[in-house]
């Protein structure tokens, strides 16, 4: 399976992972095209239903990208994530799609190199996974989500 033909949603804090995508970018890293950035204030904004509907609206897989445990600018809000990625995973199991699908990392801003790891690790798991089962309209890029 060709990691075009999957689309992932990452969902970056602007204070840890979206400082370190855009670290990434002016270190001139790469990472697959197929993953689209979201910045989020911070991760504990996401809602399970913010991660349920990335998939309704054709993402095939879904990452969390927070600040260190210890280190979210709103002291819990990374640990909250971590709660409901886990329950949404569940979710997800039970309704037949792959809990690998989502997945949360945590980063620090400065941490670059890490973060595309993370995302070509991910972007590899999704890959091997093939599409969603959920994603009837292939061919066209996800609706971002609302926040
Ligand atoms: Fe980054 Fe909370 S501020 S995860």
């Amino acid at each position: 399976m060709n990691e075009k033909e999957t689309t992932i949603v990452a969902f970056c804090c602007i204070y840890c992972a979206y400082a370190a995508a855009d670290l990434a970018g002016s270190m001139r890293l790469q990472y697959p095209s197929n993953v689209r950035i979201i910045r989020t204030p911070c991760t504990g904004r996401l809602e399970v239903e913010y991660f349920l509907r990335a998939f309704e609206n054709g993402a095939d897989g879904v990452l969390v990208a927070g600040c260190e445990e210890g280190s979210c600018h709103f002291k819990e809000g990374n640990l909250i994530a971590k709660r409901r990625v886990a329950y949404a995973r569940k979710f997800l199991a039970e309704s037949g799609l792959e809990p690998e699908r989502l997945k949360m990392v945590n980063v620090s801003a400065a941490m670059a190199r890490q973060l595309t790891e993370h995302i070509k690790e991910m972007a590899e798991t999704v890959s091997k996974l093939g599409p969603s089962p959920l994603n009837k309209a292939k061919g066209t890029a996800p609706q971002e989500a609302k926040l």
